[in-house]
């Protein structure tokens, strides 16, 4: 991995498509957060762009790579704050269409409230395209974007993004890690990483079951990289295997639930 400058680390580079990742906008209490740019030649998007905390970081960031006026999409994973609460200023500055799943697309106009008139609200409908829970492959440059279904992981209606060309897998808010340095760093020791990871997805990720299948779909596919939306990226087969075993076990969500969690307080 190249290290080009003190926010952006180029996850993939070659024959006009890129990769790029951003993970040190966030200032101040905000939670660490990854977002990403893909380029294909002069076609553009970015992946779970933020919130307010990063518009404007990351729009400065994105415009030494691409003229922000141009921008071709959005791909937003689920609907949280720190994956999609800036849209209505993309959709301003950009004629970018928001690829989100479809579970979210009747929520978004609540984010955009510019967009609400009779007026514009055709407008606000013809950019979004909403995937269905199957998932979806969405036109990208000379190629194509694979929305891939994750739900309950941990959102209701989640997508994952998967790039064929970089062969990245965007996984969201799965395999999310909470570090205090470095989250650009791959994961290089697995055992010592646990500990960065269990306690989130135990409370933010639904059930084992979700997991298990989301693990056996992901591992039918040809990944060089899962890239999580906080924290450390793993590389490399033997560390996605390692964390394809580890999630496909973990009890997490409704399945730590018992009686004691719905006590009424004195
Ligand atoms: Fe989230
Ligand atoms: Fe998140």
């Amino acid at each position: 991995m190249n290290i080009s400058s003190k926010t952006a680390t180029v996850l993939y580079r070659k024959n006009g498509h890129s990769c790029i990742v951003f993970s040190d906008l966030v200032e101040g209490e905000g939670v660490q957060a990854n977002q990403f740019l893909i380029i294909d030649e002069s076609h553009t998007g970015i992946i779970d762009p933020g919130g307010d905390l990063t518009y404007t970081p990351l729009s400065i960031e994105i415009s030494k790579h691409v003229n922000l006026q141009d921008l071709d999409y959005i791909f937003a994973s689920h609907q949280d704050p720190d994956i999609i609460a800036s849209l209505p200023r993309w959709m301003l500055h950009s004629d970018c269409k928001v690829v989100t799943p479809a579970q979210w697309s009747r929520f978004l106009p609540h984010l955009a409230s510019s967009f609400v008139t009779d007026k514009l609200k055709h407008v606000m409908n013809e950019r979004i395209i909403a995937v269905p829970d199957k998932g979806m492959k969405i036109p990208f440059g000379r190629s194509h974007i694979i929305a891939l279904p994750a739900h309950f992981l941990h959102s209701v209606g989640n997508i994952n993004f998967y790039d064929p060309v970089s062969k990245i897998l965007f996984s969201g808010d799965m395999g999310a890690s909470m570090v205090d340095e470095n989250p650009e760093a791959p994961v290089e020791d697995f055992a010592a990483h646990i500990p960065l990871m269990e306690g989130f997805h135990q409370r933010y990720m639904t059930c084992n079951k979700a997991c298990r299948l989301w693990a056996k779909m992901v591992s039918q596919l040809d990944v060089q990289m899962i890239i999580p939306q906080h924290g450390r990226p793993f590389i490399g087969r033997t560390m996605i295997a390692h964390f394809l075993k580890w999630i496909a076990n973990l009890e997490c969500g409704v399945d730590l639930l018992s009686e004691s969690d719905y006590q009424i307080i004195e």
